[in-house]
């Protein structure tokens, strides 16, 4: 249905725009309980798939991953539409508008989006506001991030401030340090920055004695080095996990499109197909050096339910989808569920 009747409509118009009707619909019919109680019961799935993690118990493994709601305006449609958690976000302390138009384009030839959006938000207030009138329909996680013009030299009082407003009204919190559009964000993924961030955010949930755990969001193109420096120090600031992983800035993999025409798209994030291989082998290397201690969320390029099972035997936890949703819609939330459930009368 979605593939064939509404996708190609979708695809008509140009991707922010369609994001930007989509985003408003949705909170439009989140307003009627209704409507999110039908779509809850047709969405419901089988106890089995049920997971425990963080003392969070997950109806199933597939979530919605940062970026789609990133004001935390449709989490509640999410959950309905199916998404057992929804992450909203990327949230900064203060709205900002993000990068110039266009920042957001699709290649469809290779199932992939590339992205320059730069934490288009309205601010961690915005979000707080919208978060207290929660169900406790949906699990969700708070995506949080600097502001660009706060120099990296400032980035810790920026992560504070959003982790403190924002850690009441979640389930999880993520820490991005991971996406290419903000300049200079992936370098607090370097050894002494990474400690000074995640050291002061974990001594902050101490002071509060806040319990929410604390997730780090990791970027495909670390180096063995450094994803070992980073693994070290994201277990010596005792974090509850990582999310593999965000956008890649690496333009392999889409063979369907010469260099003229991505050159001229221009920088910003690959998602989807493309990063699916990326992904994957770092959240077995992930898996393989925690000895499957710190659990993960395993995101990036999922398109089909065998890429998701495949991120869940590499070692994730929970799997994520953004560019697959786009791609297959709802639909494809079902069809994991199915071949997960298939697996368990095998
Ligand atoms: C348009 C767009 C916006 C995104 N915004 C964010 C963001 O604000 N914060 C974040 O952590 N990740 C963001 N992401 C990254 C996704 O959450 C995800 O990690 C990445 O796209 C890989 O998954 P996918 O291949 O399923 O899309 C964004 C991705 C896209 C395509």
């Amino acid at each position: 249905m979605y593939r064939y009747f509404i996708r190609p409509i979708l695809f008509k118009f140009h991707p922010e725009f369609i994001h930007d009707v989509v985003i408003f619909g949705f909170r439009y019919l989140s307003n009627f309980r209704f409507i999110l109680t039908i779509l809850r019961r047709f969405n419901k799935f089988d106890n089995r798939l049920s997971k425990d993690i963080w003392n969070i118990r997950f109806q199933h493994p597939v979530g919605l991953a940062a970026g789609l709601d990133k004001n935390a305006e449709a989490f509640e449609m999410f959950g309905a539409l199916g998404f057992s958690f929804v992450e909203i976000g990327t949230i900064t302390p203060k709205s900002q508008p993000g990068n110039p138009k266009p920042r957001l384009f699709r290649l469809p030839k290779d199932k992939a989006l590339i992205n320059r959006m730069g934490f288009n938000n309205l601010g961690v207030d915005f979000a707080i506001a919208k978060l207290k009138k929660r169900s406790k329909n949906v699990i969700i996680g708070g995506n949080i991030g600097k502001n660009k013009l706060t120099p990296n030299s400032d980035a810790v009082n920026d992560y504070l401030l959003a982790f403190r407003k924002l850690a009441p009204y979640v389930d999880y919190v993520a820490i991005n340090i991971s996406s290419p559009n903000t300049p200079g964000l992936r370098d607090l993924q370097h050894k002494d920055e990474l400690y000074e961030l995640l050291s002061a955010i974990s001594k902050e949930k101490e002071l509060q004695s806040l319990s929410v755990p604390l997730l780090v969001k990791l970027a495909p193109d670390l180096s063995i080095v450094q994803l070992d420096d980073a693994l070290d120090i994201i277990q010596k600031c005792k974090m509850d996990g990582v999310i593999i992983s965000n956008t890649t800035i690496s333009r392999e993999n889409i063979p369907h499109y010469d260099m003229e025409t991505v050159n001229q798209i221009g920088a910003g994030g690959l998602s989807g197909e493309p990063v699916r291989e990326k992904s994957t082998i770092m959240i077995r290397q992930v898996y393989e050096k925690t000895n499957g201690r710190l659990p993960i969320i395993g995101v990036g390029g999922i398109m089909n339910p065998h890429d998701a099972v495949e991120k869940l035997e590499a070692g994730a936890s929970l799997v994520q989808l953004y560019t697959g949703f786009i791609y297959e819609g709802p639909q494809l939330i079902k069809a994991i569920n199915r071949l997960l459930l298939s697996r368990f009368s095998k």
